[in-house]
């Protein structure tokens, strides 16, 4: 660079410093000198860190071990000095060195989320994940709603309790919003109209175990055709749900599990549907459904549990669901023969207790 002019001296040092500010950010965050993370974001992280115990004892573990998440408290890497960036749970951006991303399930966080917790000094997060700690049935804030260029929110199993607030409908970019296994919250009508009006890219909504008994299910009529996986067991969910949820073109996974005044017409299905994973457990709905359901050929998991069939036997259409690999028909009032199952060659579980079927198992079924 050559700076022959006065006139150009401060432009060229500008420019120079930019370059300078560039070249760091590209570099790898592990000297010291290099510090990527911004002083506010830095301290912010270190306040949220320090307004809990870390207490493994209070933490359910059990989710964090089946879906192979390690259980350890992440934030024991974080010190004062070292460059955020660099610790443990923490994303940046590579370019402006903003935190963009926290995932801090399974760290034995326990203690609240207040809307003065310093988490809601991180303006830039795209990804927030702060699955199975525990929040000591504290309210979930409203402030969770501000964090404008959010795109996946993961508050799974965290001990939150009292109302979702309506806020959580303004983050219209979520692509992914889990706030399962929150046993003591509920969801009124307007925060659910919200997510189905403002959540348009939705891919993955799950609200298994929160309690939404009033609403009436046509509400979530009008969900994104981007959704591919919708679960929403044990939420007490009654009257009719919306049958056109089954036409949507993307999705792959629904459990309406659970619900047991929920009452379901199935639609007839036909070969176009991509439905992968179908829980229909412990709820009201006839026979009928049954007779196109082998019309389901990329269904690899059907759960049918207490379910009550009008008139008996087990549908010879389930034999044509090919991709089958998990078969819970537990307890389903289901009698007859079941021979139909003797093609399902991919089936690796099979649960048919307390049924009353007759004849035997086919022997294609047996594996050694
Ligand atoms: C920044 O890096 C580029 C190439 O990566 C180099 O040409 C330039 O001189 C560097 N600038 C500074 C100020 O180090
Ligand atoms: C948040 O507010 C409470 C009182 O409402 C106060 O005790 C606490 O210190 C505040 N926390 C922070 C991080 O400002
Ligand atoms: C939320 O996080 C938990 C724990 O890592 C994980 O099991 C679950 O699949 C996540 N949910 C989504 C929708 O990604
Ligand atoms: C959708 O989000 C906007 C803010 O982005 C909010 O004002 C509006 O109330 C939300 N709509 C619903 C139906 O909640
Ligand atoms: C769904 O959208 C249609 C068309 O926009 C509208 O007429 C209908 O009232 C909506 N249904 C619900 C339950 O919001
Ligand atoms: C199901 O409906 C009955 C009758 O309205 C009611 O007594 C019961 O509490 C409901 N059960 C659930 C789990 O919603
Ligand atoms: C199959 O069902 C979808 C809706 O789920 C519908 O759009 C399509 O026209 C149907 N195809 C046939 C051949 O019936
Ligand atoms: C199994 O598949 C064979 C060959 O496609 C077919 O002839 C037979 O009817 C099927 N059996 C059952 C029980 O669906």
């Amino acid at each position: 660079m050559m700076c022959l002019f006065k006139a150009y001296q401060f432009l060229c040092l500008l420019l120079f410093f930019l370059n300078f500010q560039a070249n760091l950010s590209s570099s790898s965050s592990s000297s010291s000198i290099t510090q990527l993370c911004s002083h506010d974001e830095a301290s912010a992280l270190i306040q949220f860190k320090s307004s809990f115990s870390i207490d493994k004892t209070n933490s359910d573990s059990a989710y964090c071990d089946n879906d192979g998440t390690k259980f350890y408290p992440k934030t024991d890497s974080w010190k004062e000095g070292t460059d955020c960036c660099s610790w443990d749970g923490v994303t940046c951006d590579n370019i402006k060195g903003q935190v963009i991303g926290l995932d801090l399930c399974c760290s034995w966080l326990y203690g609240s989320v207040p809307s003065n917790s310093s988490l809601f000094h991180l303006p830039h997060l795209q990804k927030l994940n702060l699955a199975f700690n525990n929040f000591a049935f504290s309210k979930m804030s409203s402030k969770f709603g501000e964090f404008a260029s959010l795109v996946y929110l993961n508050l799974s199993g965290s001990y939150f309790a009292g109302q979702v607030p309506s806020q959580v409908s303004y983050l219209s970019k979520l692509v992914s919003l889990d706030l399962s296994e929150n046993s003591l919250q509920t969801l009124d009508k307007h925060t659910l109209e919200g997510f189905v009006h403002n959540l348009t890219e939705v891919r993955q909504l799950f609200l298994d175990g929160i309690i939404m008994a009033s609403i009436n299910p046509n509400v979530l009529m009008n969900l994104s055709s981007s959704l591919r996986s919708l679960s929403l067991s044990r939420c007490g969910l009654q009257g009719k749900f919306p049958e056109n949820i089954f036409h949507l073109s993307n999705l792959k996974m629904l459990n309406l599990g659970q619900n047991i005044n929920l009452s379901l017409s199935l639609p007839q299905f036909n070969r176009s549907s991509h439905l992968e994973i179908l829980d229909i457990s412990d709820m009201t709905f006839s026979r009928e459904l049954f007779d196109s359901i082998g019309n389901l050929v990329s269904l690899e998991r059907l759960d049918v549990l207490d379910a009550f069939f009008s008139r008996g036997g087990l549908p010879n259409s389930i034999g044509n669901l090919i991709s089958l690999k998990h078969l819970h028909l537990r307890l389903a009032q289901v009698s007859g023969s079941i021979t139909a199952l003797g093609n399902l060659s991919k089936l690796n579980y099979l649960d048919l207790s307390r049924n009353s079927f007759s004849g035997q198992i086919p022997s294609s079924l047996i594996k050694t």
